[in-house]
């Protein structure tokens, strides 16, 4: 099947452009033109203006981010269309619409959005229309703290977690922070709400949420000279109690310094590291954190996608409307610019 993609990639030449997260199968990294981080292919997807044919192997949102940010010529198209993210799932417009109006009922006209790049483009598209941006785990410190220095206080959708996490070390505390319940409507906050500087939508990826206190008590018992890092998606106990949090490439460069790690984020990522490192002692702080989304790509939905397109057989692409799309750029241009 290798050779099979390759000889077509030879012959599609600039015309393709395979992208790949990192959280995909070694099967599908080794067929890419580029591996990345959402932030890193997000880049990727901006620059690029030769590929007509982008083929997206991750999860939906990333598809979505990657046809708002080419040209209309270019076509993104995924192997397999029903990966999605159960945490992009947890935002929608309409609750979005609905939270707005309880939060500027409780506080006012002082709240800027900010969406993780982890949800539907509607979530981009809210967030660009009253001003806000986009962040990814590879650049939330700087963006927060753009939207702390831009509004009063930031809601941040739809992942609780790297809110939490990110504002916490940029000084803000727990006790300043509410939580969005989406399915109640409840606004959860203690004291003052004048005090309030993130407001976190109760959202989170089930695949590092599910990495517990007890994973990381385990690896210091059975690790004691290890280095234990996570994705900032994990709880906050789990992040506090880790010694080093960061997004996908932060987790990968940091096992380059250094011999003994326990790292916290999906399988796939990690076994990559293990591979790659045979010299290392790398282990898993979570062997069941698998992400089966990322998972539904292989390499045989990915030759046949590359079969159909090199026939002119095109499948729907992924397309997000021109309106989602204008607000949603808004959104994604003002985070890269920052
Ligand atoms: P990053 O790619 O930003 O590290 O996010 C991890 C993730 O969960 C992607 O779905
Ligand atoms: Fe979504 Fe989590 Fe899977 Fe990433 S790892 S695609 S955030 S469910």
């Amino acid at each position: 099947m290798n050779d099979k993609i390759k000889a077509i990639k030879d012959r599609l030449g600039d015309r393709l452009l395979i992208l790949a997260h990192h959280y995909q199968s070694d099967e599908i990294v080794a067929a890419a033109d580029a591996v990345g981080d959402s932030l890193k292919l997000a880049q990727i997807a901006a620059a690029n203006k030769t590929a007509e044919l982008i083929v997206f192997c991750g999860v939906h949102f990333m598809a979505e981010t990657a046809d708002i940010l080419t040209e209309d010529n270019q076509l993104v198209f995924m192997p397999d269309r029903r990966a999605g993210c159960p945490m992009a799932d947890m935002a929608d417009m309409s609750s979005a619409k609905a939270a707005w109006a309880k939060l500027t009922e409780i506080f006012g006209d002082s709240i800027v959005p900010i969406t993780y790049i982890n949800s539907k483009a509607e979530i981009k598209a809210f967030c660009g229309a009253h001003g806000g941006t986009t962040v990814t785990s590879g650049n939330a410190p700087s963006v927060i703290k753009w939207g702390l220095e831009k509004a009063k206080r930031i809601l941040f959708l739809p992942d609780q977690n790297l809110g939490r996490n990110t504002a916490y070390d940029l000084g803000i505390g727990l006790e300043q922070m509410a939580v969005y319940h989406r399915e109640t409507g409840e606004v959860e906050f203690e004291g003052n709400p004048e005090n309030i500087r993130m407001i976190l939508w109760d959202g989170y990826c089930p695949i590092h949420h599910r990495i517990s206190l007890d994973h990381v008590k385990a690896a210091r018992a059975n690790n004691p000279d290890a280095k234990i890092i996570v994705h900032p998606e994990c709880t906050f106990e789990v992040a506090e109690a880790a010694d080093g949090k960061g997004s996908t490439e932060y987790l990968i460069k940091a096992t380059a310094n250094g011999s003994d790690f326990v790292v916290g984020t999906e399988q796939h990522l990690v076994n990559r590291l293990i591979n790659a490192n045979p010299d290392k002692n790398i282990a898993m702080l979570d062997n069941k954190a698998v992400c089966e989304d990322m998972g539904l790509t292989n390499d045989e939905s990915l030759l046949a996608l590359l079969e159909a397109l090199e026939r002119g057989d095109y499948p729907e692409p992924i397309k997000v409307d021109k309106e989602t799309a204008a607000d949603a750029l808004k959104a994604l241009n003002i985070m890269l610019s920052l």
